[in-house]
């Protein structure tokens, strides 16, 4: 059975997306069945591989009303082994109209469950807030990877994030983990930068990957070129720092799961 990962903090524009996309890629790259389950109404992850939002058929948000299988919303992408659900905007509403229904947190896991079995991973993209869809998501989710971007205030909101994913442990997901915690956007010159990285370490000093993933032009570039680094720039330091998050998350994953 595949392994689910949500993509999760609820600070904005911490590097989730590029995360989902880039790490995605590159388990893709390393011969991994990857499904990327766009998660967030911005549609970000989706344009990252190359799907416009107004050329997207069947979205999430249809998943999730069982308007249509998740089968049958999955496509391809530019990278070869790298799948897709796609979001549009309409998933907000999703937010709204979940609140009604029974097992509101267990939608997407339900929905999920029947192409679990096809893919190596399943990288789910989380959107900035601990809402509704975000719960979904870590009701979904085996583990959770946690960016961190490497600035001033990088630990406020966390301690909400780790009571949440406490609570979902004592109750509607008792499997849930941490996948690991990733230093984003780092800058090496930056005294602030160093001094998170330290803070997180000391904090975390087990979940915190030894990659991390530096700031760099090229990954900001990317998205706009609807491509994942690897096939926008595969030289670039974003491309060298995703592949090495991707070996040590699988490395990681050999020696604790026997995969
Ligand atoms: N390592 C990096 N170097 C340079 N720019 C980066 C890096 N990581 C992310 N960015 C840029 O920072 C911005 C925020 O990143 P991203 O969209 O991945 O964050 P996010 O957490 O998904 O945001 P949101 O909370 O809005 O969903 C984007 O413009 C992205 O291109
Ligand atoms: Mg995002």
């Amino acid at each position: 059975m595949g392994k689910t990962i949500a993509i999760a903090n609820q600070k904005g524009g911490v590097g989730k997306t590029t995360t989902a996309v880039n790490l995605g890629a590159c388990l893709a790259a390393l011969h991994f069945r990857t499904l990327l389950v766009d998660f967030d109404p911005q549609g970000n992850a989706s344009s990252g591989v190359g799907c416009e939002r107004d050329a997207v058929e069947h979205s999430v948000y249809d998943v999730l009303a069982g308007r249509v299988s998740a089968r049958d919303a999955i496509v391809g992408t530019t990278v070869p082994m790298l799948d897709l659900i796609a979001a549009k905007t309409d998933l907000a509403a999703a937010e709204i109209e979940l609140v009604g229904e029974d097992n509101r947190e267990h939608i997407l896991r339900d929905s999920l469950a029947d192409v679990v079995d096809d893919y190596d991973f399943i990288v789910l993209d989380c959107p900035p807030s601990l809402s509704l869809i975000t719960l979904n998501a870590l009701c979904a989710a085996n583990t959770v990877l946690i960016p961190i971007q490497a600035e001033y205030y990088a630990l406020e909101g966390l301690a909400r994030l780790l009571e949440t994913i406490e609570m979902l442990k004592k109750s509607l997901n008792p499997g849930l983990r941490i996948e690991g915690m990733l230093i984003t956007m780092h800058d090496a010159r930056n005294n602030l930068s160093r001094q998170v990285e330290d803070e997180v370490r000391s904090h975390f000093p087990a979940h915190t990957y030894q990659t991390v993933i530096q700031r760099n032009v090229r990954l900001s570039e990317s998205p706009s070129h609807g491509t994942p680094i690897i096939t926008y720039d595969i030289d670039s330091r974003g491309a060298r720092n995703y592949m090495a998050l991707a070996k040590e998350f699988v490395e990681r994953n050999r020696t604790e799961e026997g995969l």
